[in-house]
C-alpha cells in the first residue's frame, strides 16, 4: 500500500489527493503545511481524512506514511527532498525535481547507499500513449539530427495567472534559484 504524506497545499496537492483516493493500493496519510490554520482550511476543503502536521520532522515520523509528494516551491524541493529520504521515504516529487545538477548529484548518491529508496520527479508525460508510440516509432525514423516537438496553448486562466502580483513561484525566477524562504 503506498500511503502518502503531502507536501504543499495548493491546487496539484489537492489534484493529487484526490487521484490517490481513486487508487486502491494508495491513499493519502498526512499533509505537511506551514500553518495548522490553513493546514485545516486545506483538509475541511478536500473532506479527506488525514492528520495536518506544521512540523516538518513530525510529518516525516507518520508512523504509516512510506512515500513523500513535494508540491513546494521548487527552491525547497532539495531540503525536504533529502529530509525525507533520509527519514526512509520513497519520494515523489513535483517537477523541476532540483534546480541545479549538484543537487541531484547529491540525490543520486544517497540513493546509490539506499538501494531500498525509490526517487521519481513527476513527469506523467512519459506514461502517455502518445509518448509510446513516438518511441516505437524512432528507430523507422533513423537517424535524427534535430527535433522540434512544440506545444502551445494560450487560455485565459493562464493568462490571468501570469499577470497575478506577486508573481506565482512556479514563473517566478528568484523561486527557481536558492533564496530566503
Ligand atoms: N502551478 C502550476 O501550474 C504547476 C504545474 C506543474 C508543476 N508545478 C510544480 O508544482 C510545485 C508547486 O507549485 P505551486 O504553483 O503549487 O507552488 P506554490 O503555490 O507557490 O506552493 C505550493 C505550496 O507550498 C507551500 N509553500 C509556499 N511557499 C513556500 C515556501 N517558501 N517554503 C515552503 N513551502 C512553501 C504552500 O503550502 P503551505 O502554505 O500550506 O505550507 C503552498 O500551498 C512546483 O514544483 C511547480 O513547479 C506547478
Amino acid at each position: 500500500m503506498l500511503n502518502f504524506g503531502v507536501i504543499g497545499t495548493n491546487w496539484i496537492s489537492k489534484k493529487f489527493i484526490s487521484a490517490t483516493q481513486t487508487h486502491h493500493h494508495a491513499q493519502t496519510v498526512a499533509v505537511f503545511s506551514r500553518r495548522q490554520q490553513s493546514g485545516q482550511a486545506f483538509k475541511a476543503d478536500i473532506g479527506i481524512d488525514f492528520t495536518v502536521y506544521d512540523q516538518l520532522e513530525s510529518f516525516l515520523n507518520h508512523p504509516s506514511m512510506n512515500v513523500v509528494y513535494i508540491a513546494s516551491p521548487n527552491h525547497v524541493h532539495f531540503d525536504q527532498i533529502m529530509m525525507a529520504l533520509k527519514a526512509n521515504k520513497h519520494v515523489l516529487v513535483e517537477k523541476p525535481a532540483v534546480i541545479s545538477s549538484q543537487e541531484l548529484q547529491q540525490i543520486q548518491d544517497y540513493l546509490r547507499e539506499h538501494p531500498q529508496l525509490y526517487f521519481m520527479e513527476a513527469v506523467k508525460q512519459t506514461f502517455f500513449t502518445a509518448f509510446h508510440a513516438v518511441e516505437k516509432a524512432l528507430p523507422g525514423i533513423g537517424h535524427i539530427i534535430g527535433a522540434n516537438l512544440n506545444y502551445l496553448a494560450y487560455d485565459e486562466n493562464k493568462i490571468q495567472f501570469a499577470k497575478q502580483e506577486p508573481l506565482p513561484s512556479v514563473l517566478s525566477a528568484a523561486c527557481s534559484q536558492r533564496c530566503p524562504v
